[in-house]
């Protein structure tokens, strides 16, 4: 049994990991932590979880952190990286769902997290941890980071063009929606139901955080700098991402074998589902699941690429993508407690 510890508990990923943790048969959850709420069950605050644990939120503790074989960290950027390395001392493995390690370059970092990076060394060490990107990396790392929830979606959907070569990386857009629990359990006037409800906009149009870190892994997968416009957008739902992609692709004769290009890039992966080409990926098609559907389409003679690609956010955007990579670092089955269908109605 791998003995887990989570920090963060009380957030909507904190709360997302529990569940999914709850039928893993190879994952105990030995301690869980909340400032706020220490002392209380956590079946208190979470009824869907009476019956499957004991166990009281509590105050987050050094040393029983220390005897964790994997701690999950969900918590607000800022947190981890200064919690990191004495649990990297003590040999304690690591998956961090805030955004601390995810991007290599620490003054981008900085500039858009507002605060200088303190922890240089574990953030070079750190595995970026998109399973279908650097299984093999993640298979020993000590710490991987978690991808954010826009940038999996982002990614997974544009990569097979980007690895191939097909399409002008100059010139990639990327019309993101999310439901409202991306942005946390927190508090917050702009998040009540009263203020998102009946609407939708968009927001971050002139920059978002997750921006840098897509431009990072889609320059990898291009193997040269790639331009990206990204805008996400806030809709009245409580789970659930929609990317639409769009790219130029340099020779539109390519178009014939693009549905075929993509199946073969995903074949092997357990969470990737290449729909046929022309459908209409639903965000309820995915929700609870582990899964990212994609679909391709072409308006008429044009020559860009339309990808629609849909996530979960709290699952394969964060809680559902931390496990399957802590199956991938204790060699266990990848699929492991990630199998459910989605909820559909
Ligand atoms: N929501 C999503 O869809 C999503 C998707 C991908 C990644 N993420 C990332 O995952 C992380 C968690 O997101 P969330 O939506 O679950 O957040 P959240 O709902 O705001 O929960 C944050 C949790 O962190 C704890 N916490 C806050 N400050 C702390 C500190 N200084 N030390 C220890 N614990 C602290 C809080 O409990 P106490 O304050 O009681 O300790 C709470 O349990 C964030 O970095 C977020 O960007 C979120």
């Amino acid at each position: 049994m791998i003995k887990v510890g989570i920090v963060g508990g009380t957030g909507y990923t904190g709360v997302e990991l529990l569940r999914i943790l709850a039928t893993h048969p190879e994952a105990e959850v030995i301690c869980i932590t909340s400032r706020s709420e220490a002392g209380m069950p956590v079946a208190d605050m979470y009824p869907n979880l009476r019956g499957h644990y004991e166990l009281e939120f509590s105050e987050p503790d050094a040393s029983v952190l220390a005897s964790c074989d994997l701690v999950f960290f969900a918590t607000p950027h800022g947190v981890a990286m200064r919690m990191v390395p004495e649990l990297m001392a003590s040999g304690v493995r690591v998956v961090d769902l805030s955004a601390d390690f995810r991007l290599k370059d620490l003054d981008t970092w900085a500039n858009w997290y507002g605060m200088p990076h303190e922890s240089a060394d574990w953030a070079e060490k750190a595995v970026y941890g998109l399973p279908e990107v650097a299984r093999e990396a993640i298979r020993d790392a000590q710490l991987v980071a978690n991808p954010g929830c826009y940038p999996t979606a982002v990614q997974l959907g544009f990569l097979p063009l980007l690895e191939h070569g097909l399409v002008n990386p100059a010139r990639l857009i990327a019309d993101a929606k999310s439901g409202a629990s991306g942005a946390g359990r927190q508090g917050k006037i702009g998040m009540l139901h009263g203020e998102i409800g009946e609407s939708f906009k968009a927001y971050g149009a002139s920059g978002h955080r997750h921006l840098p870190e897509i431009r990072q892994g889609l320059t990898a997968a291009a193997g040269k700098g790639v331009g990206v416009t990204f805008v996400p957008h806030l809709i009245p739902m409580i789970r659930g991402i929609e990317a639409t992609l769009y790219a130029e692709l340099d020779n539109p004769q390519d178009f014939d074998r693009l549905q075929a290009l993509y199946e073969a890039r995903f074949k092997n992966e357990p969470f990737v589902d290449v729909m046929p080409f022309g459908s209409h990926p639903e965000t309820r098609s995915v929700r609870g699941a582990n899964h990212c559907r994609m679909a391709l389409h072409r308006q008429e003679d044009s020559n860009i690429v339309i990808v629609s690609s849909v996530i979960d956010n709290l699952v394969k955007g964060a809680a559902g993508q931390a496990v399957q990579n802590m199956n991938i670092m204790f060699s266990l089955d990848e699929t492991m407690g990630l199998n459910a269908p989605a909820l559909l109605p």
